[in-house]
């Protein structure tokens, strides 16, 4: 997944022309009424979203090269941005997003910043869809983002209330192409999966239907990574 200069411009490109036509999109429905009721529209918007996920699964979405340097991040703040990027939908959805920290932090990685907004990007897209799929009436539905410190590790959990996954599921969720959704294309967590272990990041599902969802992510102590920059 090494991309060079000219792809990550060009990505970048790509999702702040999508943002702008998005935002058009929006004005135009909002001053034809009549357009939220039209199935055309309704399944456009929607084949316009799935495009829209699937250019931020594959693409880095960072403005700089220096994004893809390796240096220290602050995984608080890029949780941040990662939230205001889906401020929309979760609003759209009344999905709750948190940030919990236990010690308050701050929490340094040492990394690429594009490569972990990629990794976590899918993540929260998955959280997303699997509330989205949740039927009946969900009591505060949310996304929980939880980071703490374990014997010099700096431990992540992204937990969902969506609707979880069978064991079955779980064992071939990572698989590149493997999608249990109808609309999916089964890249997201295999990108995740090799972004992980690039960075030497461990990472643990745990999942039950109806219940949610919990990534664990278990960065390596400082002292690998400063031996054995990736
Ligand atoms: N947080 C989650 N909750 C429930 N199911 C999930 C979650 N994350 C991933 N999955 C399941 O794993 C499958 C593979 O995920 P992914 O590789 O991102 O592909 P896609 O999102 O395109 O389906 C999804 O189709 C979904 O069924
Ligand atoms: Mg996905």
């Amino acid at each position: 997944m090494n991309q060079p200069y000219e792809l990550t411009t060009f990505s970048h490109e790509i999702n702040n022309s999508l943002t702008l036509i998005y935002g058009q999109l929006q004005y135009i429905e909002n001053t034809k009424e009549e357009l939220k009721k039209d199935k055309h529209w309704k399944q456009m918007k929607e084949d316009f979203s799935s495009l829209f996920d699937l250019i931020r699964q594959v693409l880095t979405p960072s403005a700089h090269a220096a994004s893809a340097a390796m240096e220290p991040q602050d995984l608080i703040g890029i949780f941040r941005e990662v939230r205001s990027s889906w401020a929309y939908r979760l609003n759209r959805e009344n999905i709750g997003f948190y940030i919990q920290a236990n010690p308050p932090g701050p929490y340094y990685v040492y990394g690429s910043r594009s490569k972990l907004l990629q990794m976590f990007h899918n993540l929260i897209s998955n959280g997303v869809k699997a509330i989205e799929q949740k039927k009946g009436p969900a009591k505060s539905p949310n996304i929980t983002i939880h980071l703490s410190q374990e014997q010099g590790h700096i431990v992540l959990n992204i937990s969902d209330t969506g609707i979880g996954m069978t064991k079955e599921q779980q064992t071939r969720a990572f698989y590149r192409g493997v999608s249990f959704l109808p609309k999916g294309n089964g890249i997201g967590l295999s990108v995740v999966h090799e972004i992980a272990q690039e960075m030497h990041i461990k990472i643990h599902m745990d999942s039950a239907i109806n219940q949610g969802t919990t990534f664990t992510l278990v960065f390596p102590a400082r002292e690998h990574t400063k031996q054995r920059p990736v």
